[in-house]
């Protein structure tokens, strides 16, 4: 079976297309990007537990001359094991439980100030009002990106989730003010560090081993880069789970089962499809020859919704 990626019923709605996946086609090809897709639970977890045969590493050029890298460098997400358990290492340093938990303020303030610039009656894009801007003022208060910089990052954040529809001049010139700008807020921190999270990385990296600039660059791209549409478009699925759905009237009464709205939302409408993995040798998976070098992604929304995993199955799963 092949499962064209550009069909616009499938981009409306991939869901029926996963669900026939599962049944029909455990492994399928995609087109037009010529990779295989796995679809059931248990084949996704098995790919994404085996970083030896299904690697995250060279998915994509990460070179790019100059300040170009920043564009597209995949930093940890895309390492395999040692390497992977290292940069990791340093991730866990900075975002300590205590660490995250002290960001709740901030998170609220600036959820209350998006949201009290909504007139009350007003028709709303709520997208653009205020799923878009929370998370990116959220990471740049957190990384400790300078105030009056705001309307820089929220913009350079942009270019990064996007560069590739753009004019390529335009976004190189935006790669080097991003890498201009962090590798002079880094050079400030190192001297006079803050409680902020770019002097908590600096000083992770430099306690661990010490990292290059460019490493540590790649870093904050990620965070910039996996934390923002990422929670946008899960804040934007949870709001419409609850208007569309009966969850409205649940919440009202019992608004302690929010975060289990939330979680539920990110099993049944997740804002990941797909993780990409690189197979490292030739090997077969149902009978298909899959040659070394291809690129394999593991559906993670269609393995959530895969009806032959009972839901304590799926939670005793979902930490690694
Ligand atoms: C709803 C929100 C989010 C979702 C659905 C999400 C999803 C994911 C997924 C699926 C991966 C694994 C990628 C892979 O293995 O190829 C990942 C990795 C990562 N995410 Fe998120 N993410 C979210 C929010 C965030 C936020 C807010 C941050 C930081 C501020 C963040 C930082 C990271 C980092 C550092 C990694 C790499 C972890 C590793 O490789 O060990 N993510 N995320």
């Amino acid at each position: 079976m092949i499962l064209n990626a550009k069909d616009p019923n499938f981009r409306y709605n991939p869901y029926p297309f996963f669900r026939q996946l599962r049944q029909e086609a455990p492994i399928a090809r995609v087109e037009p990007f010529g990779a295989w897709a796995i679809s059931r639970y248990d084949d996704v977890i098995a790919l994404l537990r085996n970083p030896t045969l299904f690697s995250s590493a060279n998915m994509s050029p990460e070179d790019g001359e100059g300040a170009q890298f920043i564009l597209q460098t995949r930093a940890l997400i895309g390492t395999d094991p040692p390497d992977h358990a290292r940069l990791r290492g340093i991730i866990g340093l900075t975002f300590t439980p205590p660490r995250i938990q002290a960001w709740e303020g901030l998170i609220r303030s600036h959820a209350r100030t998006l949201l009290a610039a909504i007139k009350d009656n007003s028709a709303v894009d709520l997208v653009t009002a205020f799923t878009a801007p929370l998370p990116t003022l959220v990471i740049g208060d957190i990384l400790g990106i300078d105030r009056e910089r705001t309307a820089d990052f929220i913009r350079w954040t942009d270019t990064l989730l996007t560069w590739r529809n753009r004019e390529h001049n335009k976004a190189e010139q935006t790669a080097q003010e991003i890498v201009d700008y962090f590798t002079e807020l880094i050079d400030r921190r190192r001297q006079q560090p803050t409680d902020d999270l770019i002097s908590h990385l600096i000083a992770a990296c430099d306690h661990n081993q010490r990292l290059t600039p460019r490493e540590l660059l790649a870093f904050l791209r990620l965070i910039l880069v996996a934390g923002t549409e990422t929670t946008t478009h899960l804040l934007g699925n949870t709001i419409r789970a609850i208007c569309t759905g009966l969850l409205w009237r649940s919440l009202r009464v019992s608004p302690f089962l929010v975060p289990q709205a939330i979680e539920e939302t990110l099993r049944f409408d997740g804002p990941v499809l797909a993780l990409a993995r690189r197979t490292a040798e030739d090997t077969e998976i149902y009978g298909q020859h899959v040659s070394k070098n291809d690129t394999i992604l593991a559906l993670v929304a269609s393995a959530n919704r895969d009806e032959s995993v009972p839901p304590w199955r799926a939670c005793k799963h979902a930490s690694p």
